[in-house]
């Protein structure tokens, strides 16, 4: 897309009336005053809140035998990984971001799944040419090359102040010893039973004497512990090369995939530069591309920075918030994939002046049907992705979203290691423009190629003002990115870690055309508003599991929430 030269002078008005500013790069020379004042303090405590009880009790473990945010970020995912297997694992993968205290340094950690080299786009349709959901989202054919064990050793390695032994310990003991599954993994296990049941090693290892494991039970898995032993012995060359790699190919091509060794041999975890967006006086620091997530917040932030939507009645906050969640899902669907393979236009659609043209589009009492907006379905998200927030004593920061795609990933696990495999294949346009399980639409920006990542909505991100910092991140398939926008909206406004937490939510993602909204969000009042502008309210059940910490710089005062909506998660402040 090309801008006339008028058409920017307009922009530029209408920005400078909005007040916005963005930059694409995460180093603190773009950062307001805020940020650098937060790389100067140190808050003295550490937070941590994640979505099961073990793994921020892990993570506090290694905090105190001296590790840092980054270390204790290791031990939490790998616990993840033992306990909540139907959200993230080490057969998955994860986006992260980090700052670091002691030179402000912000960093995206992309450990996110690739596609195998010899990835067949036929493989996901069935002989009519329909979209075949079975391989797309079960088997080894929907599984990508795992990242977080890759992601894992470069934290370790670059960040970390501890062995990999160190902070792997609490993981591998839990594998080991045995922990009781909670009554959400339970769960999670009886919904995929008949999956589960198709291959013999994940049968075993989730339904022992062919069923869910009780409740009560105490579960022990020594071939993930095993696995994880070879990773902290051996870090990348545990995982991608020798004993493991050879039981993971054997396993997967054995069941009809197509993994290679030189496919694992081949991995890398990456690095990028964070997008980072100035709101209302605070930065964002968020994923960039192979997610879509950060370029999505960023967009919908800087449209709604033409607006005061403080002062607003609900209605009309919430009519402007969903016509820029509309417009940045129609960029999603469009432009995005992996920046390895494909060009995006992030100039534009990061740009101010961009979302400035957008906002004039937006009616002041009237929801813009989508199907005007020249370009799709979407189900419940279920129990699937993890997301946890740490910051340490010296001020370290990490927001890491991790994954095994939809609930139980795969269902797949390669026999002798323990692994259960995702299911991210389906996060690519594998048929173009047909839904994925998220209703999300795609291009050939986002379409598989081996080698390639697949788009991601995952959002970790952190927020810093002048006084208060926010690390945020939600699970929640595509509902994730308009969950996170809340929560740091929530965040700006003032609210706390637990009111964040909990509050009620709502979304958009430009098709299918209705407002998702979880019961309790809007009163009759406000639902009557929205219908009369134009809106279709849809009540959706299942949203994702917020795992917030923040510090009040100014009280020097920690705060750590787990989703109320999660039982079994723990924020705790020590
Ligand atoms: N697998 C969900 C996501 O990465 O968005």
């Amino acid at each position: 897309m090309r801008f006339s030269m008028s058409w920017r002078v307009l922009s530029l008005s209408l920005l400078l009336v909005g007040g916005a500013a963005f930059a694409a790069d995460g180093a603190p020379k773009a950062a307001p005053a805020a940020a650098a004042h937060a790389a100067q303090q140190r808050p003295g405590h550490a937070a941590i809140a994640s979505a099961n009880f073990h793994a921020t009790e892990a993570g506090l473990e290694v905090l105190a035998k001296g590790g840092n945010a980054f270390d204790a970020a290791v031990a939490v995912a790998a616990t993840l990984s033992v306990v909540e297997p139907e959200s993230s694992g080490i057969g998955g993968g994860f986006m992260a971001v980090l700052h670091r205290a002691k030179d402000g340094r912000n960093v995206f950690i992309d450990a996110r799944e690739t596609a195998p080299a010899a990835v067949n786009p036929k493989d996901y349709l069935n002989p009519d040419g329909s979209p075949n959901r079975d391989t797309a989202l079960k088997g080894p054919l929907s599984a990508g090359i795992p990242g977080e064990p890759a992601g894992l050793v470069l934290i370790a390695k670059r960040y970390g102040r501890l062995s990999l032994q160190q902070s792997l310990a609490p993981a591998i003991r839990i594998a080991r010893d045995g922990f009781e599954p909670d009554a959400r993994l339970r769960g999670a296990i009886a919904s995929m039973q008949k999956d589960l049941a198709r291959w013999p090693a994940s049968a075993a290892k989730y339904l022992p004497n062919g069923k869910p494991p009780a409740e009560g039970a105490t579960w022990r898995d020594p071939d993930q512990a095993r696995t994880l032993e070879l990773i902290a012995a051996h870090g990348d060359d545990g995982f991608y090369r020798g004993e493991t790699a050879q039981k993971l190919v054997a396993a997967v091509r054995a069941a009809g995939g197509n993994w290679t060794l030189a496919d694992l041999a081949n991995y890398r975890a990456k690095e990028r530069t964070p997008i980072s967006v100035d709101y209302r006086g605070y930065k964002i620091i968020t994923a960039p591309p192979p997610s879509s997530g950060g370029v999505a917040i960023a967009e919908i932030l800087n449209i709604l920075s033409g607006y005061d939507l403080t002062k607003m009645d609900q209605a009309t906050r919430v009519h402007y918030i969903v016509e820029a969640m509309r417009r940045a899902f129609r960029d999603h669907n469009d432009y995005l994939g992996d920046p390895d393979f494909v060009k995006m236009p992030l100039d534009m659609l990061l740009s101010p002046y961009y979302a400035a043209g957008l906002r004039q589009g937006i009616l002041h009492d009237k929801a813009t049907p989508s199907s005007m907006l020249p370009r799709a379905e979407a189900p419940e998200p279920g129990m699937h992705t993890t997301h946890f927030s740490i910051i340490d004593a010296d001020g370290n920061m990490a927001a890491v979203t991790s994954t095994v795609n939809y609930t139980m990933g795969s269902s797949f696990v390669a026999a002798g290691t323990g692994v259960l495999l995702n299911d991210e294949m389906d996060d690519f346009a594998l048929v173009p423009n047909k839904p994925n399980v998220y209703g999300l639409l795609g291009s050939a920006a986002n379409a598989p190629k081996g080698g390639k990542r697949m788009l991601s909505s995952m959002s970790p991100s952190i927020v810093i003002g002048a006084d208060r910092t926010a690390v945020i991140g939600s699970p929640g398939g595509s509902t994730i990115i308009t969950q996170v926008l809340e929560g740091i909206l929530h965040f700006i406004d003032g609210e706390s870690a637990q009111q964040i937490a909990a509050h009620k939510r709502f979304h958009h993602q430009y098709l299918p055309d209705v407002v998702n909204v979880e019961e309790g969000t809007f009163d009759a009042a406000t639902s009557d508003a929205l219908t009369k502008m134009g809106y279709t309210l849809k009540p959706r059940e299942s949203w994702g599991f917020m795992n917030v910490v923040t510090w009040d710089r100014k009280a020097n005062k920690l705060d750590a929430a787990s989703d109320p909506r999660r039982p079994s998660g723990l924020g705790k402040v020590q």
